[in-house]
């Protein structure tokens, strides 16, 4: 078969190891030929493509970024944009689209689906944040980094007497902030799920200061909202999905927990530094398993599907229900932070807004 194949949205790391992992299932099981659409749904539209054979995929497992390029363009925004895909589509023969991407990538193709054209979804974002899947890839990376940049801050916040707030990523959702919070021990974890109080913060850490603790370490996903924020709303510009372009919440937490506690206080924010790099060998692993999924999923016209995690098994499912809500973090993760801080002595802000 002629399939083609395109990495939308943000970038992550694994995504070279889907391709990798389609293409050189695709070629040697099932004699595909494979082409690359260049820069998501732009290469699509812009017919910009590149031969994916075994040559073009050598080497590229451990790599992160992806040999397509990506980029948020969304083809439903432009004039005759979904029909400029179709014709590119038919153009070069191609029999099937694996798409990888999140919720805005694959929102296009759930369109390009209703209008006919073969499509299977491959879910990928750091944000953990598509329905029908348990994991995402990239994720586990992104974790891994934030865990690690928790423990570098912890040694400094320690020998300062400092606290630190730790802005993560992860847009509408708390997972990359609640994994890497209860991983790298932190004090205080803040997510959208659970508007926060900066007062509640404050007293938080004077409680955990008041009982010999000179140093705190506060998570906050980029997203965290600020429960009454008439003082505090951020004004940010909107990509071609509808989204607000996040971060800075935490070094406006920082400087207000510094005015109210009167702690040293600083913020690092993680950014980028979480989407770059090499995956784990988590990562690799589960790109590598939805890569193979998704060509087979082609071969056994599982058109309008994503491949998807399910407990330990890979399997397809709607893609209309994958995109249809952002998947939040549920109360069981939420209920472990909290068992891990003494209610005696101070409570997570977590809390606060849970009990
Ligand atoms: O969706 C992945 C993500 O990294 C979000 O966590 C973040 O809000 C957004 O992308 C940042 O996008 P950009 O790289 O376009 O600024």
């Amino acid at each position: 078969m002629r399939v083609g194949i395109l990495t939308g949205g943000g970038d992550c790391p694994g995504l070279n190891a889907v391709i990798r992992a389609a293409v050189r299932k695709g070629i040697f099981h099932h004699s595909d030929q494979l082409l690359g659409f260049l820069e998501g749904w732009r290469g699509v539209m812009d017919d910009m493509t590149m031969p994916l054979d075994l040559i073009a995929v050598a080497g590229i497992l451990p790599r992160g970024g992806t040999i397509l390029r990506t980029s948020r363009t969304n083809p439903a925004k432009k004039k005759g944009g979904l029909e400029a895909c179709i014709h590119t589509i038919q153009k070069h023969s191609i029999e099937a689209i694996i798409s990888i991407g999140g919720d805005d990538t694959q929102s296009v193709a759930l369109k390009l689906h209703d209008r006919g054209v073969p499509v299977v979804a491959v879910p990928k974002t750091i944000d953990n944040d598509l329905s029908g899947t348990d994991y995402c890839f990239g994720f586990d990376t992104a974790v891994n980094i934030a865990t690690d940049a928790i423990d570098r801050v912890h040694t400094t916040a320690e020998a300062h007497n400092r606290v630190i707030v730790v802005e993560v990523m992860g847009r509408d959702s708390g997972w990359i902030a609640i994994y890497s919070g209860i991983a790298g021990g932190a004090d205080v974890i803040l997510i959208p799920e659970r508007p926060f109080n900066i007062d509640d913060v404050a007293e938080t850490l004077k409680r955990r200061h008041a009982r010999g603790r000179y140093f705190s370490i506060v998570v906050i996903a980029e997203g965290s909202k600020i429960a009454n924020d008439e003082q505090f709303s951020q004004v940010s510009n909107r990509d071609e999905f509808g989204h607000v372009r996040l971060g800075g919440i935490g070094n406006l937490l920082a400087r207000e927990l510094e005015k109210r506690t009167g702690f040293e206080t600083r913020a690092v924010v993680l950014g980028h530094i979480q989407r770059g790099g090499s995956p784990t060998a988590f990562d690799r692993m589960l790109a590598t398993r939805y890569g193979v999924a998704a060509i087979d999923a082609v071969h056994d016209h599982q058109w309008g599907k994503m491949v998807a995690l399910k407990g330990s098994d890979i399997v397809p499912v709607p893609l209309k229900d994958a995109v249809s809500r952002t998947r939040l973090v549920g109360q069981d993760l939420i209920d472990v932070a909290l068992s891990l801080h003494d209610r005696a002595a101070g409570h997570s802000v977590v809390e606060n807004y849970t009990r």
